[in-house]
């Protein structure tokens, strides 16, 4: 496919909502929405995707119930230890976005274990934003260049709308395509400064049955979409 954007992002919302409906508990929902993104990544990267985003937990789901929490932070470990192994033969690269602090020392373990066993790949790389949150993210970036001001590592005239990237939890380049399933149409505090120019997609399909065929046909509507940055070119 020509013109295929370079970064997507995802917001997998609606694992809830997709068990509750067939009278299954939250938890199982999750577990399909784990399955739906190892096969979304493998699929992406395929396509030629260089790099693929996700929104696996936010800062504000710590205020979900204790069990929920656990279950989704035990299924995270149970993914990274066990299950990524086809994403990892597959050249994926998986990186996090996130705040450290208030995760348990385990999944502490499980990222750091993931991150170097794929620290070498080069074909796509998955992003899993993890206790993530936009707006601490940008805070986060200002302290540090606080701190490099300071130091005078850098000079004012060095902070432009590019070299801000360099400070984000991860150099990536700005979203193209940003997904959302579940019915809602909102951005809940996800990569706020890198979505700038995305084109948005909001989808009725619930994240455990979101497909190849639904990433095909965005893909295929953000080729004929008419991206003009600001300007009037292609009016
Ligand atoms: C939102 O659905 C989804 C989450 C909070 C968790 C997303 C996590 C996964 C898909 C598993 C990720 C797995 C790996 C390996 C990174 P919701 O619970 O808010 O659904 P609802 O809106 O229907 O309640």
């Amino acid at each position: 496919m020509e013109g295929l954007p370079k970064h997507i992002a995802i917001i997998m919302d609606g694992n809830g909502r997709w068990a509750t409906e067939k009278g299954k508990k939250r938890s199982e929902g999750h577990k399909q929405g784990a399955v739906a993104l190892e096969n979304i990544a493998l699929y992406a990267k395929q396509l030629g995707i260089k790099v693929l985003s996700v929104y696996a937990f936010s800062t504000d789901n710590f205020k979900r119930s204790q069990e929920e929490v656990d279950y989704l932070m035990d299924l995270l470990i149970y993914y990274f230890n066990n299950k990524l192994d086809r994403v990892i033969k597959d050249g994926i690269k998986i990186v996090f976005s996130g705040r450290k602090e208030n995760l348990r020392p385990d999944v502490i373990l499980a990222i750091n274990n993931i991150i170097n066993k794929t620290k070498d790949n080069q074909e796509c790389i998955l992003n899993i934003c993890l206790n993530y949150g936009a707006q601490e993210e940008i805070v986060d970036a200002t302290l540090k260049i606080h701190q490099d001001l300071n130091n005078k590592k850098i000079k004012e005239e060095d902070i432009t709308r590019e070299s801000y990237y360099k400070y984000l939890y991860q150099e990536l380049p700005p979203i193209d395509v940003l997904i959302r399933t579940g019915k809602e149409k909102r951005l809940s505090n996800f990569m706020l400064y890198q979505v700038s120019y995305a084109e948005l997609y909001f989808l009725d399909v619930y994240f455990p049955d979101f497909n190849n065929q639904d990433l095909l046909e965005v893909l295929q509507d953000y080729t004929k979409r008419n991206r003009r940055f600001g300007d009037v070119k292609n009016n």
